[in-house]
């Protein structure tokens, strides 16, 4: 926490005393030890304790390793053998380092009381750094944690930078570093001038000479192959013999000439840089205390060195002298493009004195334009396949996140179908959990893990059941039988699903297949219209045995308003259900092709149903679930598509599907999971998964509501299915706001209070079938 503190800090406090216009003040960007942007490879040392604490593990705030690079012997006084060195790779403007020891996690204490630096630009000739009062010894850290920041005043000017621990006793050592600054973009390697002089002042002597100069002074004359005071980022003062830096002497920011050392009239440096570069300016910081008789240059001539030679034709520029303004200035040259790898000026006297502070380079690095451009265009790229990538992102969020917060609402619903349960109280050890069998007002409920899921395969559907009930089905008393499929004769097809067709055919002799209880009216002899349920030939393996269990559970149901099972064709393919066949189709058509007794049907001549008719298929729709509820079969998907209409208005509840393209409407699709009918669902089965008797109690209300309104609107269908499900949590909020479906017009109080009933928020509070089929029979004129 404290060393991120420390590590942020450095981009903005700036040292008390470069409150100028150089580049010291912003260049201190941290150029990658604890970042990682500098390579393992470019991390070496003079030796290492182990491989743990090999020159890698030196990395600031790195926990890596050992904790830190620790050098294979006990450091000694003033040895200086041992180095942990750091290659940029290329030059760069350091103005602080930062250091710190091995903690560990509190194992390591080894730390660098005081350091050395060393560094290179080219690798081979290494420097000393020295402060600028010439000292070398850089005190480092007190404990192994503490992260120690120094500036550098001067700043180095280097490819390779080394970290030399120093003891004033033996003691072992480790380190772990940083550097922080920023390129070198100048690429001004070095400079060679004379070197500079002294000014006697009545009062003081003022020393003008290149204090940190990194080069060689060759007889206190020529400066050559170094940087030092034009490059270290200090501006001088407009009063050259006072400084922004503390403790030193006067003239200490400034190199300077005197007139009359210099009997051609002018001053020459040289600079030398890293590459041929193409220059476009030269900025250099002139004193003109005009009072001291100190001016910025009158001219500049400019030779340029590119490859070995030297250009012909020098370029010059002669500024103006300025004898009003005493402030220091940068003077700036225009350098026109020339192309050089060395630039050799000569600095023309405009007064006794000349006192130059700093001279920097300005170049179209043609590699690092190209670099710069191509990155420009690259982070331009990234930038907008990020723009595109979020802008797609949050459309697809936009589209989703609604369907995703309702999956998360919903329980698993493996896949959502038509199910019939019975109670597992009686549940055997094919049953994979125990289950609590709640009996309130004689309508039990059951969790869903307890009842075992059958893929229906003509109309898709799915009936689910206790294993016990299938134990029960899977006995000797299947009370259905083989039918001679050579006596059926195909009419025409009724319907389709995924797993197959449903045929209207001709099946003669099937009065002998039937019970005796249900031959009804069937006149003997004559051949019966019955429904064939068909499983497709290609079906696999699993369809068929779901099939086979749908046969199962549909022999067992004997009511006179569900559908009945009359027989089957399974002894061979495809296998066949033979069921009644309902001449009238499903209620929804029916009841949708219907309108209510009265005027308007008078004069529209549409055939009509009465109220009392309504009543009555209602009343059998109840009493058929008050059987399925009796066996504690839940339907799941009790709607008026799933009754079918026979003679004289009687009902038999069936099951479809949903694969029925038309009511595909009334079933909301959870992608790739289920398929809900969630119009006619309870809110506990829409958010929490159960389905019970009593959430087809709640289906039943809707069914009634179908009915009342004849089927001509789909129930909530002024919402879409995104509001139906929002109002589904309004329902189990119960704060209000839910939306009931309204009274339809038809619709007598008694019978709108019973739908109310069937949607009451409490599963508890909810009717039995029983108890519905009672209040319809004593509405019933
Ligand atoms: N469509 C599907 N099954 C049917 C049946 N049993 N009667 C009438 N139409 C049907």
């Amino acid at each position: 926490m404290v060393s991120k503190f420390i590590r942020l800090s450095v981009y903005f406090l700036l040292p008390f005393n470069q409150m100028c216009c150089c580049v010291s003040g912003v260049c201190r960007y941290p150029l990658g030890m604890s970042g990682g942007q500098i390579q393992d490879e470019d991390i070496s040392a003079s030796s290492q304790w182990s491989e743990s604490t090999a020159a890698r593990y030196g990395r600031l705030d790195f926990e890596e390793g050992d904790g830190a690079w620790c050098p294979e012997i006990t450091v000694e006084p003033d040895s200086l053998k041992e180095f942990l060195q750091i290659d940029l790779r290329s030059l760069h403007f350091i103005t602080l380092v930062g250091t710190q020891g091995r903690h560990a996690g509190g194992i390591g204490n080894e730390f660098a009381q005081m350091y050395k630096i060393k560094y290179s630009r080219d690798g081979s000739r290494w420097i000393s750094w020295r402060n600028r009062q010439g000292k070398q010894v850089i005190e480092g850290n007190r404990n192994a944690y503490d992260i120690v920041l120094k500036d550098l005043e001067p700043p180095i000017i280097a490819r390779f930078v080394r970290f030399m621990p120093v003891t004033d006793h033996s003691m072992n050592v480790c380190m772990r570093v940083e550097l922080y600054g920023c390129e070198w973009l100048d690429g001004l390697v070095s400079y060679n001038a004379p070197a500079g002089e002294q000014m006697t002042l009545p009062a003081h002597p003022v020393y003008l000479n290149d204090s940190v100069y990194d080069g060689a002074v060759i007889y206190r004359c020529v400066m050559t192959e170094g940087l030092g005071q034009l490059t270290d980022g200090v501006c001088g003062l407009d009063d050259f013999t006072h400084s922004h830096v503390y403790n030193v002497w006067p003239g200490y920011d400034y190199v300077g000439w005197n007139n009359e050392s210099f009997p051609s009239g002018y001053v020459e440096i040289m600079f030398e840089f890293d590459r041929t570069r193409n220059f476009t300016t030269m900025k250099v910081h002139c004193n003109n205390m005009f009072s001291r008789h100190v001016k910025a240059f009158r001219q500049v001539v400019c030779y340029f060195r590119s490859e070995s030679d030297w250009e012909a034709t020098p370029l010059s520029f002669s500024p103006v002298v300025d004898e009003k303004n005493p402030s220091a200035r940068f003077v700036t040259v225009n350098l026109a493009n020339h192309m050089a790898s060395a630039i050799k000026c000569q600095f023309y006297f405009a007064d006794a004195w000349m006192l130059f502070s700093e001279i920097t380079f300005q170049s179209d690095d043609p590699t690092h334009k190209v670099d710069d451009s191509n990155t420009r265009i690259l982070i331009g790229c990234l930038v907008a396949i990020i723009f595109i990538l979020v802008a797609i992102i949050v459309i697809i969020l936009w589209r989703q996140v609604w369907q995703k917060m309702l999956e998360k609402q919903l329980v698993d619903i493996p896949s959502y179908s038509v199910t019939y349960c019975v109670p597992a109280s009686t549940s055997t050890a094919a049953s994979k959990s125990t289950t609590t069998t709640v009996v309130q007002d004689g309508v039990p409920h059951y969790a869903e893990a307890d009842i075992v899921n059958l893929q229906g395969v003509t109309g898709s559907n799915t009936y689910a059941i206790p294993a016990v009930t299938m134990d029960l089905l899977s006995g000797k008393d299947v009370a259905v039988e083989e039918f001679p499929r050579k006596l059926l004769t195909f009419k025409e097809k009724l319907g389709e699903g995924q797993f197959g067709e449903v045929h209207l055919c001709e099946a003669e002799g099937m009065q002998e297949f039937m019970n005796k209880e249900f031959l009804f009216d069937i006149p003997e002899e004559l051949p019966v219209l019955v429904a064939v349920k068909m499983l497709r030939s290609d079906a696999n393996k699993n369809a068929r045995n779901d099939f086979l269990k749908e046969i199962k559970i549909m022999s067992r149901l004997k009511d006179p308003n569900i559908i009945r099972l009359l027989a089957v064709c399974i002894y061979s393919d495809p296998l066949c259900m033979i069921t009644e066949y309902m001449e009238n189709g499903d209620l929804n058509q029916f009841l949708s092709r219907h309108e209510p007794e009265g005027q308007l049907a008078l004069l529209s001549n549409a055939p009509t149903v009465s109220f009392n008719n309504l009543c009555y298929m209602a009343t059998q729709i109840a009493s058929g679930m008050k059987y399925l509820s009796s066996l504690n079969f839940v339907h799941r998907d009790l709607a008026t598509r799933n009754c079918l209409v026979g003679k004289k208005y009687t009902i038999k509840i069936a099951d479809f599907g949903m694969s029925r393209n038309l009511y595909s409407g009334d079933y909301y699709r959870i992608q790739g999971r289920a398929v809900l009918p969630i119009r006619w669902m309870s809110w506990e089965s829409i958010l929490l998964g159960k389905f019970t008797t009593a959430s087809d109690v709640w289906a039943f209300g809707v069914t009634l509501w179908e009915i009342l309104n004849f089927c001509k609107e789909q129930p909530y269908s002024q919402l879409t299915d995104e509001q139906v499900i929002e109002n589904t949590g309004e329902f189990f909020r119960d704060q209000k706001r839910q939306i009931y479906l309204p009274q339809p017009v038809l619709c007598p109080d008694s019978l709108y209070k019973i739908m109310l009933s069937c949607w009451r928020r409490n599963t508890k509070e909810r009717p039995s079938f029983q108890e519905i089929h009672k209040a319809l029979l004593e509405i019933q004129p």
